[in-house]
């Protein structure tokens, strides 16, 4: 048999270069892979190439290294890793690419004179805020278009972890507090992507949330609050949208590395949801304590990035029989299903995706995915009254007026950031920052100010280079926060002579590793708010309108300074076209319609997961890498004290006052919701309400359905979003009637003692509204009782006991 070193001695060979050894010619060597023959190949498989085909082919980082299996040269360059080939039976390698504001590959290859850039959509948050599932599935096309044209066969996204905390670093890229909207949104997009032919990897399976200590943290949690809330998303993306494979995440669950929990990948994922894909670890390297067989049997069909011993690990454990060849047939099985789905094993002839198409659709779910947080009238922006000039500004420079002038303060209306740092970042071809995108609509920046501050950011970001620290390693994968400049009085007093309204952006960058501190970044820092403060007092006094602008994929605080400003858009990190997008939204050109998809809390310490969140991280260093094992808490482990009481099931249950509820968003017409009506068909209940616009312009608004359980036997949130639906531009004075169906199965909670989804009987209060705290409209319905067996798995056994010893 051939050796396992032999076999390695061969991953020189590439996917374009299939000379086969004469160890791989017998007995087999015309057979090739296709759809119809997997159970063939499986046969004709030596033990050693099942292993290498459960283990990634390495990833970009390490290439050269020599220490990933390195099957063949990378194919595509900057993408997160690939599958190994096997040339003798036509299995070629394939291509994971990260995502999910975009397809993240290198953009300028050595040798090459084309550049690969990749469009850069919203980030997570953005996108989930236009509750627009039609507009997130165009997305999702394009993502998926750009990852089949550049080579790649899957791409690493969604991003369905939950925001249990509005410190984690990497909410950015997931999509809300709230397992619906993550799972409708989720499977939205993985429906767009796959609609191209290529995959998702619907990731971090399962509570990725916190980046502290990420790889090994253990997060205790209820049996309920996994299956209501940090299962749910993913099993509605599996059970909507069919993703080809699931991303299992870095940590453990009550105990047990996700990565090789069969409870969670198996049981659940396969068992009750019929998930058909395959799951693959996030990129690590073997771990010392969790055998790579239990992973096999987990039902982890890919070890990604790959490192050859994990190979070896296989082979000698099915040998020594700790590992039933049954798992390993099972799983390659799941990898040949994958393989042979994919443009690389169809030979796709690539060509270059139409970025100027994909501009647009990422413009419009920008544009679309902005939250107005605040508008005192000054909104959409119109020339000044007050100036008494008697040359008026026009607003588009027409009409004779001498156009309408804006001071831009903040570092981030020059340098906007399109999207969040590290794995998750895009290689994008231009960002359209704030000057830009208010000039491209006819709207002057002043001319002192938009110097220096431009100025600033060139020497700011050369210097960031220079200074750069070994550890951030993210610095190369994404545009750090620069520092800000202090503005004094004398500045503002300068620039209120020349403008017409001052707009201050307020950025915040986070990313991968790190989790978000709450001073001077959920907060803002003393020079941000002494800033806001000084052009506030001078603009707000000459009668100018002062607005401020978000730049963060996260939550802030904005209780302290609000008052202070006229408007407040939250912008997110909206990729690209992210200047344009604010532009439109600032001059009325578009009419807002984002709505928050978490609840932003008056301080971080609000929401009752903080006092057990990672809070102290060093900014530039892993704190697992310092001693980590010495039962520090959320660092070992986290507890979920707060149950299911994440984001407004806790706000609203409790009654707790905060900045900004859940749904929140602002437009500039109004909207009224009329005719609601519930109605039970067997197991469903279908829901209407018919939404008319009552103001002036035109606009979208979203009906948020919330549902009230009536008193029974288990503990419940006040009300539950259980479905949304979002209109198509209404003219003043149109109306639509918009309709949502719901399983019974979905008014459902998980009763532990019975380990049983259970829809209790009772009467059950359905309510409309355009926020978790604005109800426009109630209808009660009668239930009769419905329930669901599952399995009794994961519970927190160990970590219950330690909570009760507390
Ligand atoms: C991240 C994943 C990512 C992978 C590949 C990991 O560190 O957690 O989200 O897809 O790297 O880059």
């Amino acid at each position: 048999m051939l050796g396992l070193t032999a076999l390695l001695t061969a991953t020189t060979m590439t996917a374009q270069t299939p000379k086969l050894s004469a160890d791989f010619a017998t007995p087999h060597s015309d057979l090739k892979l296709r759809s119809e023959n997997i159970d063939e190949v499986l046969k004709a498989m030596t033990l050693e190439e099942k292993a290498q085909l459960l283990v990634g082919g390495g990833n970009d980082a390490f290439v050269g290294s020599g220490a990933m299996m390195g099957h063949q040269k990378k194919l595509v360059a900057g993408a997160a890793g690939l599958t190994v080939a096997i040339p003798r039976l036509g299995i070629p390698a394939t291509v994971l690419t990260d995502g999910p504001a975009g397809v993240h590959i290198d953009p300028i290859r050595e040798g090459d004179t084309k550049t690969y850039y990749a469009t850069g959509f919203p980030v997570g948050t953005c996108l989930a805020s236009t509750w627009n599932t039609e507009l997130v599935e165009q997305v999702g096309q394009a993502i998926g278009n750009e990852t089949l044209e550049y080579g790649c066969d899957v791409v690493l996204g969604p991003g369905l972890n939950l925001h249990r905390n509005p410190l984690c670093g990497r909410n950015f890229e997931y999509y809300s507090e709230d397992p619906v909207v993550t799972g409708l949104i989720g499977a939205a997009v993985t429906k767009g992507i796959q609609s191209q032919g290529v995959g998702v990897s619907a990731k971090h399976f399962a509570v990725n949330s916190q980046e502290n200590s990420r790889t090994k943290v253990d997060e205790r949690v209820s049996q309920r609050a996994l299956r209501e809330l940090y299962l749910k998303g993913f099993e509605i993306v599996v059970r909507q949208s069919n993703p080809w494979t699931i991303m299992s995440s870095y940590n453990k669950i009550n105990g047990f590395y996700a990565q090789g929990y069969k409870d969670m990948l198996t049981t659940i994922l396969r068992d009750e949801w019929g998930f058909k894909g395959i799951v693959m670890t996030d990129w690590i390297e073997k771990r010392a304590d969790l055998p790579t067989e239990m992973e096999v049997e987990a039902g982890n069909d890919l070890m990604m990035p790959g490192y050859p011993a994990q190979a070896k690990d296989i082979v000698e454990a099915v040998k020594a029989g700790r590992l039933d060849i049954k798992y390993v047939d099972q799983n390659v099985r799941r990898m040949l299903e994958y393989i042979v789905k994919t443009p690389r094993f169809k030979g796709y002839q690539y060509s270059k995706p139409d970025l100027d198409a994909h501009a647009k659709v990422t413009r419009q779910s920008s544009t679309e995915g902005m939250v107005l947080l605040k508008n005192n009238g000054c909104l959409p922006l119109t020339p000044s009254k007050k100036r008494g000039d008697s040359e008026a500004p026009s607003l588009l420079g027409e009409g004779g007026g001498r156009g309408y002038t804006v001071a831009l303060f903040g570092v981030n209306s020059y340098d906007f950031l399109s999207g969040g740092l590290g794995s998750g970042c895009v290689n994008v071809p231009y960002v359209v920052d704030m000057v830009q995108g208010l000039k491209n609509i006819g709207v002057k920046t002043t001319p002192l100010l938009t110097e220096i501050y431009q100025n600033y950011v060139k020497y700011a970001k050369a210097k960031l280079k220079a200074d750069k620290n070994p550890m951030m390693w993210f610095l190369d994968q994404g545009q750090p926060k620069l520092d800000e400049i202090e503005i004094s009085e004398r500045c503002v007093t300068h620039e209120l002579r020349e403008a017409d309204a001052a707009i201050i952006t307020i950025g915040r960058q986070a990313g991968e590793g790190v989790d978000r501190k709450i001073d001077g970044e959920f907060n803002l820092s003393q020079m941000e708010q002494d800033m806001i403060f000084r052009v506030s007092s001078q603009f707000r006094a000459a009668g100018k309108p002062v607005i401020v602008i978000l730049n963060s994929g996260s939550v802030m605080e904005t209780c302290s300074w609000r008052d202070r400003v006229d408007a407040i858009l939250c912008a997110w990190q909206p990729g690209e076209e992210g200047g344009n997008s604010v532009a439109d939204v600032l001059t009325g050109k578009a009419n807002p319609s984002g709505k928050l998809t978490m609840t932003w809390p008056i301080a971080a310490t609000d929401h009752p997961s903080t006092k057990n969140f990672p809070q102290d991280m060093d900014m530039y260093s892993y704190r697992e890498m310092k001693g980590w094992g010495r039962g520090i808490p959320n660092e070992d482990y986290t507890n979920h004290e707060e149950d299911i009481y994440v984001g407004y099931r806790y706000f609203d249950t409790f009654q707790k006052e905060v900045a900004y509820p859940f749904g929140f968003g602002l437009s500039y017409t109004t909207f009224e919701f009329s005719k609601l009506t519930v109605k039970c068909r067997g197991n469903l209940v279908d829901v209407s309400v018919t939404v008319k616009n009552t103001g002036n312009v035109a606009g979208k608004e979203v009906a948020q359905l919330y549902v009230t359980a009536p008193k029974g036997k288990l503990e419940k949130p006040a009300q539950e979003l259980k479905a949304f639906a979002k209109t198509r531009e209404l003219q003043p004075g149109e109306s639509e009637t918009l309709t949502m169906t719901l399983l019974k199965r979905d008014l459902a909670s998980f009763d532990e003692a019975g380990s049983q989804w259970i829809t209790e009987a009772g009467q059950y209060l359905f309510k409309v509204g355009n926020s978790s705290r604005d109800i426009k409209l109630t209808a009660p319905l009668k239930i009769t009782e419905y329930t669901e067996s599952v399995n009794n798995v994961m519970a927190p056994k160990q970590a219950l006991n330690l909570l009760k010893q507390k």
